[in-house]
């Protein structure tokens, strides 16, 4: 547990992590500035840190420059601001202090106030073990217009060199891992797309340059949010590097005055030792123990019937497909889209979300009812905020979507976005959702969303620019609703693949759609940028036909189940198509998942060899005693000599058995040594190697 203390005679707030200290103090014009972050720290020695400043000896630089708690605009803070406000009279500049604090438990207020204006601002910091999770607060007497809100800013140490590690993608190939020199002045990392995307993700972690897997000091910083985001690194040529970010996009502002006050997601910030596999099982704890709703819970094999049917579902399709998929031993049936209204295809029918009686004459109950027969949840893909303008309900309602009054209204996949701001647009889709999953049982739901924003504007209203925050705080508001009022419902999030995977998201759903490529050489690289920052407990991943549907790639079904086997399992083939022997196959690796499920969901991960075109990548989770490694090689060489894997996590001291062979390997030796996996001949050969310690 963590604690936060406030040393009043040095104006200092100590936050104490479990292997990490964090503080900031008042400065000389009585705003929060920041201190110290890093390995632990006792308070006597934080302040010794406390009021070091640079001296003046330019004109051109603020002594403090860098230094900002949130770097707000204004005076001689020509820093990346994090708070832009103007003021009804035009005024920019904030000139703000100090008002008071408040401590209750993990939790930490500061209160602060505009020396002139009525115009409050609050900065929120909550200890989650290592974690710091930080958020802001504004609110206002008179209105006002807050340019930029950022959650929090953060500063970093003075490295002698500083590296940055995102991801980058794709539609089908999202969160590559890129590590890169971090860049003099600003690089910026953003969604002006209204969503988190698919082609950047919200987080950014940053080293000396000479971290590496198992060694070395790591920060990160991630947002929790689902529409539009900003993530700035600054560095200046004096050495200083900080990150900032919140919510929202240049050009949108937000409105803050009497009854509206704007409160920013959560930025949570991290600094780990250990190297990248260290920052990221801290991430994965954190997540595990501090935003999935249920993190206890083992996810089930599920199935999903896109691959297999695309848009061409029929009750007696899916019954047949849900046959196979108790057989092979899946837990959770998940029919995809095409169920509803006129959606043949993707041009039409989005928006009416009555079940097509042509493809289900009884309605959903017979099929729902024979999915729960067969011993399977049933589960069922909706895109709540989305319209195809060939559709009942934009021909109801064409104002619902996102426009502007004299430019066209651009459609992506044939596809327009409802406007979730508006109450009547949110109501609308609680009815329909509250309706299907409670008149129908259904105990999952698929929540996709296929384009993003474009032409933002909602005629008629004042402060149009909400709707960017709205938006997502009302898909936020109806998720959370649909599961108070259905406890036993979970949800996936998707966005065409990974375009919606964030913390925030992540706070009310149960699993995230990692990606439409389901190619299993292409996955271990997807899987592993998404394993940065998120745990396996919530990547779904499933196993699918050959030819790839992405890729046109072909890859051995033990393969594919493999990698699969890495996150939460999934199966989204044409099953019914499959060969007896494929079955067999799969039925005995469902069963091997499952024996191995709590370790991969629930144990610590290890990434061992990273995916490279050659050799062999690998993988370890530990839970308790037990430990699962994951090879992986993709093309054989003759006479390519064989590596051991030094393994992780273990403890030295014992002895494990190899659950398949019965070998037994001392600890020590698998972790200073290694292990050599029994890779089959050829090319695609995997193998999942189950240690369990040997209790004495
Ligand atoms: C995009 C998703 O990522 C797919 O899995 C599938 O659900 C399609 N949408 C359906 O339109």
């Amino acid at each position: 547990m963590g604690e936060i203390r406030f040393l009043e005679d040095h104006r200092t707030w100590v936050l104490t992590g479990t292997s990490s200290t964090y503080a900031l103090r008042l400065d000389e014009d009585d705003v929060p500035a920041h201190v110290y972050w890093g390995p632990p720290l006792a308070a006597a020695d934080v302040v010794e840190l406390a009021g070091k400043t640079l001296p003046w000896w330019d004109g051109f630089n603020d002594p403090n420059e860098g230094l900002g708690e949130l770097a707000a605009d204004g005076g001689t803070r020509y820093w990346t601001p994090a708070l832009q406000v103007r003021f009804a009279d035009g005024t920019r500049a904030l000139e703000w202090r100090y008002e008071t604090h408040e401590i209750t438990g993990d939790h930490l207020a500061i209160r602060c106030t505009d020396r002139h204006y009525p115009f409050r601002i609050t900065l929120h910091y909550r200890l989650r073990g290592d974690v710091v999770e930080r958020w802001t607060e504004l609110a206002a007497d008179t209105e006002a217009e807050v340019i930029r809100a950022d959650s929090a800013t953060w500063a970093l140490p003075v490295f002698e060199d500083y590296r940055l590690s995102h991801v980058t993608g794709r539609w089908a190939a999202e969160t590559q891992l890129r590590r890169v020199p971090a860049p003099h002045g600003e690089t910026v990392f953003a969604s002006r797309r209204g969503i988190t995307g698919h082609h950047a993700n919200p987080w950014v972690m940053v080293d000396d340059g000479t971290a590496t897997e198992r060694h070395g000091e790591v920060y990160g910083v991630a947002l929790a949010w689902s529409g539009s985001w900003r993530l700035t690194t600054t560095r200046s040529s004096t050495g200083r590097l900080t990150v900032s970010g919140g919510f929202g996009q240049d050009g949108v502002v937000h409105r803050v005055g009497p009854g509206k006050p704007l409160t920013t997601p959560i930025a949570a910030g991290l600094y780990t030792r250990g190297g990248f596999g260290a920052a990221s099982r801290a991430w994965h704890a954190y997540v595990l123990d501090h935003v999935l709703p249920h993190p206890g819970e083992l996810r089930p094999v599920l199935y999903n019937s896109w691959e297999a049917t695309g848009f061409d579902v029929t009750e007696a399709g899916q019954r047949a497909l849900a046959e196979r998929a108790a057989a092979l031993g899946v837990e959770l049936f998940v029919m995809d889209d095409g169920w509803f209204g006129a959606r043949t295809g993707d041009h039409a029918g989005l928006g009416d979300w009555q079940v097509n009686r042509e493809r289900f004459p009884d309605g959903l109950g017979p099929l729902v009812e024979a999915v729960h027969g067969l011993g399977m949840k049933f589960g069922i893909w909706v895109e709540p905020e989305m319209v195809n303008p060939d559709s009942d309900l934009y021909r109801a309602h064409p104002d619902w979507v996102l426009h502007h009054p004299h430019r066209r209204r651009s459609e992506l996949r044939n596809q327009l976005v409802l406007n979730f701001a508006r109450p009547d647009v949110a109501a609308w889709a609680r009815g329909w959702l509250d309706r299907l999953v409670g008149e129908h049982g259904i105990d999952f739901l698929k929540w996709d969303m296929n384009r993003p924003f474009s032409e933002a504007g909602w005629p008629g209203e004042a402060d149009q620019d909400r709707l960017w925050v709205d938006h997502t705080r009302a898909v936020y508001a109806l998720m959370d609703r649909l599961r108070a009022d259905h406890p036993g419902l979970r949800i996936e999030a998707c966005s065409g693949g990974g375009g919606r995977i964030d913390l925030g998201v992540l706070a009310r759903t149960d699993q995230v759609w990692t990606s439409d490529n389901t190619d299993a050489l292409d996955r271990l690289r997807i899987q592993h940028g998404y394993s940065h920052v998120y745990p396996a407990r919530a990547m779904s991943a499933w196993v699918t036909d050959n030819p790839n549907f992405v890729t046109a790639r072909s890859v051995p079904l033990r393969f594919r189940f493999h990698v699969a086997m890495a996150g939460v399992l999934g199966v989204g083939g044409d099953i019914v198509r499959w060969p007896v022997e494929d079955v067999a196959l799969a039925r005995d690796l469902i069963a091997l998942y499952k024996d191995i499920r709590p370790v991969v969901q629930h144990g610590a991960q290890y990434r061992l060899r990273p995916p490279a075109d050659d050799g062999v990548t690998a993988l370890q989770y530990v839970h308790g005693g037990r430990a699962v490694v994951f090879a992986y090689r993709q093309a054989a060489h003759f006479n390519a000599p064989e590596r051991p894997l030094r393994l992780d996590g273990l403890d030295p001291a014992a002895r494990y058995r190899d659950a398949d062979t019965g070998r037994t390997h001392s600890g020590a030796v698998l972790l200073a040594h290694g292990l050599v996996p029994a890779l089959p001949a050829g090319d695609f050969a995997s193998t999942v190697v189950r240690l369990d310690r040997i209790k004495i």
